[in-house]
């Protein structure tokens, strides 16, 4: 089979495509023909040796969706021929840049009927992180006014559209091109990051301030998220602190009893929870991964480089 590897970490031309064997199913394995594999920024982390060491040549792809081809003898629960989707993979071992890729059987669901498998593909990785931050970490509130910085991305489009589900209040931020599509996803207010007077404008917003924060520049926005944060705040950080210095004021910080997280979707206890739950919104029609562009296996280095430079709304995903 086709595969996209890298034998070195580096930059995204050490990406190359090789004639692999196909992968065999071990016991909790299924056997899934690619049909589309989202591109993360964390797979140009991995690439670039950013993360753990792992064994090379690798396969990169934390995402997959495609069809169930077989599986080792102790899966049960899926049929040959079911569409899945499922995330987490390819962090341990190879990922879904590849024409077939087998993933453990914890790590993926069957797909609904009606739900594209090119955007599943992209789903994984995003929706799983917007869920278990808003929902399971920040426990959210129908009553809640959240503020979702980066509303365009990946996770932010799908945050939206969850908290949009729930029925809370979304103050998202983004670039002015993608303001009426997140308008469209369900915010309620829509404002542009680079304004000078973000923080009154979202206080103003919120009625006076916001109940919960998902935070994917933590470096850029931790005070800020203390400036306009209510009283019992709930922070979910998923990006980089880079600085260290957590809350700056931490006066601020005590009188409104904010709390912070900071989260790994690798964290997930239970893969298969919070891919249903998306599932289901997906085959409700109440979450809709936006395909901004497909990639064939050996574009692969123009989707990396992409993923971190380029603004758009949604997903890439390679589709071998
Ligand atoms: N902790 C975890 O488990 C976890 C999981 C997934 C992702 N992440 C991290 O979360 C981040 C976002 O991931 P993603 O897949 O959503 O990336 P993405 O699709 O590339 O989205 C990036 C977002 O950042 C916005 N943005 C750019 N400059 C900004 C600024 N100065 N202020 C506010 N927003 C700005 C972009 O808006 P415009 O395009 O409109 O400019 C876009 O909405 C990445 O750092 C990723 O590594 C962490």
């Amino acid at each position: 089979m086709r595969a996209v590897r890298f034998h070195e970490h580096g930059r995204p031309d050490e990406l190359r495509v090789d004639d692999v064997d196909r992968p065999e199913p071990a016991a909790h394995e299924v056997l899934v023909e690619v049909q589309s594999a989202g591109v993360n920024p964390v797979d140009t982390y991995i690439r670039e040796g950013a993360t753990e060491p792992f064994t090379l040549p690798m396969i990169p792809g934390i995402d997959v969706a495609g069809t169930f081809t077989a599986a080792g003898e102790s899966v049960t629960g899926l049929e040959v021929g079911d569409r899945v989707y499922g995330t987490g993979i390819g962090k341990n071992h190879h990922g879904g840049y590849a024409e077939y890729v087998a993933v453990p059987d914890d790590l993926l669901v069957a797909l609904p009927p009606g739900v594209d498998v090119v955007a599943a593909g992209g789903a994984g990785v995003v929706s799983v992180t917007a869920w278990r931050a808003l929902v399971d970490h920040a426990n959210l509130q129908v009553t809640d006014v959240c503020l979702i910085h980066g509303g365009s991305g990946g996770v932010g489009h799908a945050a939206v559209q969850i908290v949009a589900a729930s029925g809370a209040r979304i103050i998202a931020t983004a670039s002015p091109p993608h303001h009426d599509d997140l308008y469209a996803l369900g915010a309620d207010v829509v404002l542009d990051y680079g304004r000078a007077d973000l923080a009154e404008e979202v206080r103003e917003a919120g009625d006076g301030g916001v109940d919960v924060v998902l935070d994917h520049r933590l470096h850029e926005y931790l005070q800020f998220d203390a400036h306009v944060a209510n009283v019992g705040c709930r922070v979910v950080g998923i990006g980089e602190d880079e600085t260290g210095v957590g809350f700056e004021r931490s006066s601020e910080t005590r009188r409104k009893d904010l709390q912070l997280t900071i989260m790994t979707m690798f964290n997930t206890p239970d893969f298969r929870i919070p891919l249903r739950k998306v599932a289901s919104l997906m085959g409700e029609g109440e979450l809709e991964i936006r395909i901004a562009e497909t990639y064939d296996l050996d574009e692969a280095a123009d989707a990396q480089q992409r993923v971190l430079e380029d603004s758009f709304l949604g997903k890439l995903v390679i589709t071998p």
